[in-house]
């Protein structure tokens, strides 16, 4: 498919006024995205668990406009209160969607959104936001299109996705999303997401991500400038290739559910993504001294115990630790007596793979 594939020809119906909402999880990437290009298509392939818990809720209401407005039109409500701030991303994300929901133009917009995790919790709510939003702009053209099939509905919802921001587009199906070309992976594409076509072990069926909530303030070098600063790193090329190997090696991991070779693989991919931070030009770290000794701790707890837990981290301090429902007890029990020590206010979150996006 290419982009043309997504424009619209004509709509059956016309449609006055309504309300939709829609919640989407949050995702978290085994192999990393890191670099791209224009739009948000990626200079690698990627692969992630969608989550659960960390998840935005969105209701969009929509009544037509007259005729003679130009613009887009819309209220954003954040939390139960206006937020002019988030206003200019939505502005962007709109710009970049209109050609293939053009009717957005036409109706007033009242946006509310809100997320399950707190505000300011180093959590990136973009992923499960621009997510949540395509939904239910989506769901607006499903009932102007009802001849949509399901699986269109959901290809052109990760499509607008990954045009608000690149891994949102990851967070309208589960449990396990591929998204970028990969010449193994049939269907997939740098366009949008798709539910990874290769068996998978009933032990990653409900594997858990609890999230140490290591650094909570603002990031000093945002994932959009991230990304720049792989153009021209010295290191871009073997780490593009990198990944796509990674892709393939996972596969009959995922299959076996050989949980040594998960954890090596995605602590490997985790610690690729920083070092790719530390040797771009201008040169920079996100994780805070809690991430290391978190990570030390991980390390010494499963040299010791043998338990199957691990970590990745995502373009912050914050650690995201991975397990299988089989040790669940003594992972719970391993990070609150020793993990929770390096958590702002001692706060973290407890997640684990879900199904993907839902309507309320
Ligand atoms: O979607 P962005 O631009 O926030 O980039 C996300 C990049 C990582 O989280 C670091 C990796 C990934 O694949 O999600």
């Amino acid at each position: 498919m290419t982009e043309k594939d997504f424009q619209p020809k004509h709509y059956s119906l016309t449609l006055e006024e309504g309300r939709v909402n829609w919640k989407a999880p949050s995702n978290i990437a085994l192999v990393k995205y890191w670099g791209k290009h224009a739009d948000q298509i990626p200079a690698n392939p990627s692969i992630s668990f969608t989550l659960d818990a960390c998840a935005t809720t969105t209701s969009v209401t929509y009544k037509k406009r007259s005729s003679t407005k130009t613009g887009f039109s819309f209220d954003l409500i954040f939390e139960g209160k206006p937020k002019a701030d988030f206003k200019p991303k939505i502005q962007t994300f709109f710009e970049r969607i209109e050609r293939y929901v053009p009717f957005i133009k036409d109706y007033d917009l009242v946006i509310e959104t809100s997320n399950s995790f707190p505000h300011s919790s180093g959590i990136a709510s973009s992923a499960s936001g621009m997510a949540a939003l395509s939904l239910c702009v989506m769901d607006i053209e499903k009932q102007l299109n009802p001849e949509m099939t399901k699986d269109q509905f959901s290809r052109k919802a990760s499509f607008l996705a990954r045009l608000g921001s690149g891994s949102a587009c990851r967070s309208i199906e589960g449990d396990l999303i591929a998204w970028g070309a990969h010449e193994e992976i049939p269907g997939s594409s740098n366009l949008y997401g798709i539910k990874y076509p290769f068996e998978v072990h009933p032990t990653f069926k409900n594997y858990h991500d609890t999230i140490l909530l290591v650094h909570k303030g603002q990031k000093q070098v945002s994932s959009t400038v991230g990304h720049n600063l792989m153009k021209g790193h010295p290191f871009a090329e073997e780490r593009f290739q990198q990944a796509h190997h990674n892709l393939d090696r996972l596969r009959p991991i995922l299959a076996d559910g050989n949980l040594d070779e998960f954890m090596a693989l995605v602590e490997s991919e985790a610690l690729t993504l920083h070092a790719m931070m530390m040797t771009s030009t201008p040169y920079f770290i996100l994780m805070k001294p809690g991430t290391l000794e978190i990570i030390n701790k991980i390390w010494e707890f499963r040299k010791e115990t043998g338990i199957s837990v691990c970590f990745t981290l995502d373009a912050g301090a914050n650690v995201h630790v991975l397990y299988p429902e089989s040790v669940k007890e003594e992972a719970i029990q391993f990070i609150q007596d020793e993990l929770v020590v390096y958590c702002e206010n001692g706060h973290y979150l407890c997640d684990q793979i879900g199904s993907g996006a839902r309507k309320l």
